[in-house]
């Protein structure tokens, strides 16, 4: 919750949640889904991850998270979002490698998805490159996304 304002003000930046639906522009309903968020215990090991610098332990940078999807489930969803200040330095992939690590050694699930806009091209990236494979054309309110897998066999580390 320490998090909660870095949180708001990184979703507010609509380059951030160009490709992501959800309440941003409206300051109550944003902050009480925020919270929301934060507060829900998605089950043991599954959450949201704050990302900060290794260089300066106060400078938030984003978070990953794990948890069912849409908060709903049953499937497990992975996901990312960073401030734009942090984009194109590695720190998406960097931070979610070991969330995949977690996610099958500690948590023992058997697989995650991951929904992503079809022009959301830099996200779709990192997908690719934690070794995500893609599974088809699928979509998420309403909007046209591409959908990524994976299983514990195709972790790469
Ligand atoms: C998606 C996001 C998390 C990527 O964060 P990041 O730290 O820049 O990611 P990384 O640097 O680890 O990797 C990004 C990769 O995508 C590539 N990329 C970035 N933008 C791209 C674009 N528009 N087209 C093609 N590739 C792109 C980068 O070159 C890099 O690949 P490379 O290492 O092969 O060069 C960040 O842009 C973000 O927070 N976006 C807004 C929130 C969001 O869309 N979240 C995902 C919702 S599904």
């Amino acid at each position: 919750m320490s998090d909660l304002n870095d949180c708001l003000e990184m979703d507010r930046d609509a380059e951030v949640t160009k490709y992501i639906s959800g309440p941003w522009k409206n300051h109550t309903q944003h902050e009480r889904f925020v919270r929301n968020r934060i507060e829900t215990h998605y089950g043991v090991g599954l959450g949201y991850w704050s990302i900060f610098l290794e260089s300066n332990h106060s400078k938030f940078v984003g978070w990953i998270l794990l948890i069912p999807y849409d908060g709903v489930g049953p499937e497990i969803e992975i996901g990312w979002r960073l401030n734009r200040t942090s984009w194109g330095m590695g720190y998406a992939t960097e931070a979610t490698l070991p969330i995949v690590k977690h996610a099958f050694n500690t948590v023992g699930v058997a697989k995650f998805f991951a929904d992503i806009d079809i022009r959301n091209n830099g996200s779709m990236r990192v997908a690719e490159k934690i070794g995500m494979q893609f599974t088809g054309d699928s979509e998420h309110a309403g909007l046209p996304c591409k959908s990524y897998i994976m299983t514990k066999d195709k972790v790469r580390f």
